[in-house]
């Protein structure tokens, strides 16, 4: 298994629940340790700038607004598979269906509110990784 590194983001709905604890603990059982860390409040514009892939989508607008209607916490997860693994923990988009255990089943709201991001590929990690860290913050 290769050692990678994704962007983890407990978002707006989950980091008012206080459930940023159970994120990084459900991390770090699956073998990922959390290499960056930040608390940030996004702008609508900086939402906007981390989910350009999603701008033709019809949920856009809904989505830029939710996350930033209150600080997220965002996490670089470094370890083996680390993409792959940190959306397993996470399980399927919709809270509602995603599997038993998982970080959305257990604490998502709505298929919008759902808790947490994880990056989806290599370059996705990279370039979300860079969205919000600087060189120097990952060692
Ligand atoms: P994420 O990027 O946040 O880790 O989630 P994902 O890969 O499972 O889902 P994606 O298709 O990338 O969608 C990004 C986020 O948009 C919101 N969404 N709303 N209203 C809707 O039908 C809808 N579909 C997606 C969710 O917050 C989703 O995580
Ligand atoms: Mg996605």
């Amino acid at each position: 298994m290769a050692i990678e590194r994704t962007l983890a983001i407990v978002k707006p709905d989950a980091t008012r629940k206080g459930v940023v604890g159970e994120a990084i603990r459900a991390a770090e059982e699956a073998g990922l340790t959390p290499v960056a860390i930040r608390r940030i409040h996004l702008t609508r514009a900086q939402a906007e700038g981390f989910y350009a892939v999603h701008r033709a989508r019809p949920f856009f607008a809904d989505l830029t607004a939710f996350m930033s209607e209150g600080p997220v916490v965002v996490m670089a997860l470094e370890g083996p598979d680390a993409i792959a693994t940190w959306r397993r923990l996470l399980g399927a988009t919709d809270p509602g269906k995603a599997e038993e255990g998982t970080l959305r089943r257990r604490f998502g709201t709505n298929i919008q509110a759902n808790g947490f991001h994880g990056s989806d590929g290599g370059e996705t990690a990279a370039f979300e990784m860079g969205y919000f860290f600087a060189g120097l913050e990952i060692p």
